[in-house]
């Protein structure tokens, strides 16, 4: 795991992630599509839990779908031996030429960090995967995960600290999701085929059931989709929309420049075996 790190900048971090704002309730604004009982509302409204065992694991999306938004969530992951363990935290859209982005942690033995997998698909086509450490024990408290999605990019944030953006590439030929509403989709599953040190570490089932938590979802900045296929979007926010156009200033760019240069694990730009005739068009657009 990488190391070097400042502890000034920590400190600020920890404080931006104290802001977390005005929680929505999830009776409200989520639906549990599965699980059998795995997933609960609790407290009023104010926690979600998901859970895995051995029969199942368990899920809920979002009654809202979105055209570009601001999405908070706060989440505390499965602590202990979370090993195989997959929570994943997207936006996707519908049908055959999907779009979608996505968070996944990939738990880990006791004291092995988690890892952080993200991926954009545009039109049904991903294959952008970027994977981080985390600078935190992402099981021993909640950490706030944000998803900017506005017309010229999408930014990933960590405790309000960018960890990595795509940015509309239209202009080299790549399909930007722009057309497709998304509902928010969160789940708790068995991915050890694949999870931990590439599927070799299995889930061990006698430290089930495996427990997610997550609180103060935040959605209060975004276009709300309604009416289906031939529906139409309406935005909140500040009254000029800015967070259409928002983008990283110096200070969030060098934030983001500390984590991929200190923690992050995997970029598919940067993947010659994978890729030996080029790498995708978007690639040319990302500095580090
Ligand atoms: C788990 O821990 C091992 C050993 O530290 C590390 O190589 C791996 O990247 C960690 N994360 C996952 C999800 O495998
Ligand atoms: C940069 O952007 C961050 C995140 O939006 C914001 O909190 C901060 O105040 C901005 N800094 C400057 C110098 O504008």
């Amino acid at each position: 795991m990488a190391s070097s790190s400042s502890s000034s900048l920590i400190t600020i971090f920890l404080l931006s992630s104290a802001l977390a704002a005005c929680a929505a309730n999830f009776y409200q604004n989520v639906d549990i599509t599965w699980g059998d009982g795995r997933a609960k509302i609790l407290n009023n409204g104010d926690l979600l839990t998901l859970s895995l065992d051995k029969s199942s694991g368990s899920g809920f999306q979002s009654r809202n779908q979105y055209l570009f938004g601001k999405m908070d969530m706060q989440i505390k992951l499965v602590p202990g031996n979370s090993a195989g363990t997959v929570t994943s935290y997207y936006l996707k859209s519908l049908g055959s030429s999907w779009d979608e982005i996505d968070f996944e942690f990939l738990g880990n033995l006791s004291g092995d960090p988690y890892i952080l997998h993200t991926n954009v698909f545009s039109e049904g086509k991903g294959n952008r995967e970027q994977q981080f450490y985390l600078w935190f024990d992402p099981t021993d408290n909640f950490h706030t995960y944000s998803i900017l999605w506005n017309p010229q990019r999408i930014i990933f944030s960590v405790d309000g600290i960018p960890i990595r953006e795509f940015k509309n590439a239209e202009s080299i030929g790549v399909p930007y999701l722009k057309n497709q509403p998304m509902r928010i989709y969160s789940s708790l599953w068995n991915g050890d085929q694949w999870a931990t040190k590439g599927g070799l570490v299995k889930i061990d089932w006698t430290k089930a059931p495996f427990t997610a938590f997550y609180r103060n979802f935040n959605d209060a900045t975004a276009c709300f989709w309604s009416g289906g296929n031939a529906g139409k979007s309406s935005c909140t926010g500040s009254s000029d929309h800015a967070w259409m156009n928002e983008q990283l200033n110096t200070t969030s760019q060098e934030k983001m420049r500390w984590v991929r240069k200190n923690y992050m694990v995997y970029n598919y730009c940067n993947d010659i075996k994978r890729f030996p005739l080029g790498f995708p068009a978007e690639c040319s657009l990302l500095k580090t």
